[in-house]
C-alpha cells in the first residue's frame, strides 16, 4: 500500500539517495542542511515499508514553493509522484497558503503531466545558465547613470512589486544564511535585484528591467565570490528572455530552461 507521511531526520539517507534523479547540478544536501533547510516540510512516500519518493516545499508567505518531486526509478507510474504532490497540496492548504507553485525543465513532459493533473498551468518561462565571471567584462554597460546598493529591509516592498515577487520571497532570500543581496538604483527607482548564495555558487532571483544592468548587478556580486568556489557562477533568470539572452549572448552556457507552473489553491 502507498502511504505518505511528513520526514524526519531519519529519512536523510533516503531523500539523500532519490534526489540525484532531479538531474539538477547542486550538490545533494548534507544532513545538516537537511535538517535546518528543508525539513519540516518534506513529505516521503512508502510503499511495503519502503521510501519509495520524496517531495518538499517552501513557503512564502501565502504562496508555497515546490521544490523537490522524485519517485524512485524502480517505483514510477504506481502513484507515487501523484500521492506527493497531493500531500504537498494538503500541507501547504493547511497552512493557509492561497497559490503554489513550481519550476520545472521544459523538457520535462512527464511531470509537466502529473503537474497538470494536479491543476498546474504554465505561468512564465525560465533559464538556468553557468556563467564564467570572466564574461562579465564582456556585457554591455548601462547607458545612464545607475547605484549599486545593499538591500535593506525597506526596499523589500518596492523590490517586490518592482519585479512581481512576493514580498515575503525578497525578504526570506535576503536574510538567508549567507545570502548577499544586490540591488542597482536608477534615477533613484530600483531597476535590478539579486540574491547571490557564494557557496553554490548561484545567483537567483536574478531580475532586471533592462539587459544592460545584468552587467552592474554582477559586478555588486563578484566581490563576494569565493576563490574556492569556481571560476562560475549559476544565474537563474524568469520570465525574461532578453535578460537572459544578454548573459547567453555574452558567453553563458544554458544548463537549463524551465516553466514556472502554478496554481491558485
Ligand atoms: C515526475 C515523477 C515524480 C513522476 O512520478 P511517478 O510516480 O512515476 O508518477 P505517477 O505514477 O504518480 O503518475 C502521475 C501522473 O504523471 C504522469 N506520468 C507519470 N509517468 C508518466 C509517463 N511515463 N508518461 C507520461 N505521463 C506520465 C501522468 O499524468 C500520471 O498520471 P496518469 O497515470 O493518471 O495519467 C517521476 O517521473 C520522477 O521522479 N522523475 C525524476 C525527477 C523529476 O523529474 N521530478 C520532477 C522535477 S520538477
Amino acid at each position: 500500500m502507498l502511504t505518505t507521511r511528513l520526514a524526519t531526520l531519519a529519512d536523510y539517507a533516503d531523500c539523500a539517495r532519490l534526489f540525484p534523479e532531479l538531474g539538477v547540478p547542486d550538490p545533494v544536501f548534507t544532513a545538516e542542511q537537511f535538517a535546518t533547510r528543508l525539513l519540516p516540510r518534506v513529505v516521503v512516500a512508502e510503499a511495503d515499508g519502503r521510501t519509495v519518493g520524496y517531495a518538499s516545499w517552501r513557503l512564502y508567505g501565502l504562496t508555497a514553493h515546490v521544490v523537490h518531486v522524485v519517485a524512485d526509478p524502480a517505483a514510477r507510474r504506481r502513484g507515487v509522484g501523484r500521492a506527493l504532490v497531493g500531500a504537498v497540496r494538503e500541507h501547504v492548504a493547511d497552512a493557509g497558503c492561497s497559490r503554489w507553485y513550481l519550476n520545472v525543465k521544459r523538457n520535462n513532459a512527464v511531470a509537466i503531466r502529473l503537474y497538470q493533473r494536479a491543476g498546474m498551468t504554465v505561468e512564465l518561462e525560465s533559464t538556468s545558465v553557468q556563467l564564467p565571471w570572466a564574461k562579465v567584462e564582456e556585457l554591455p554597460r548601462p547607458a545612464g547613470p545607475i547605484g549599486a546598493f545593499a538591500p535593506s529591509p525597506a526596499d523589500d516592498a518596492a523590490i517586490a512589486a518592482r519585479f512581481a515577487i512576493p514580498v515575503e520571497r525578497v525578504t526570506a532570500q535576503r536574510t538567508r544564511p549567507g545570502y548577499v543581496a544586490a540591488g542597482v538604483r536608477e534615477g533613484g527607482v530600483v531597476a535590478a535585484f539579486a540574491t547571490f548564495d557564494p557557496d553554490y555558487p548561484g545567483a537567483y532571483p536574478f531580475c532586471a528591467t533592462r539587459p544592460d544592468l545584468a552587467r552592474p548587478l554582477l559586478e555588486a556580486l563578484q566581490p563576494h565570490a569565493l576563490p574556492d568556489r569556481g571560476e562560475t557562477l549559476f544565474v537563474s533568470v524568469e520570465g525574461n528572455a532578453p535578460l537572459a539572452g544578454v548573459l547567453v549572448d555574452a558567453g553563458a552556457r544554458v544548463l537549463f530552461e524551465l516553466y514556472r507552473m502554478s496554481a491558485p489553491l
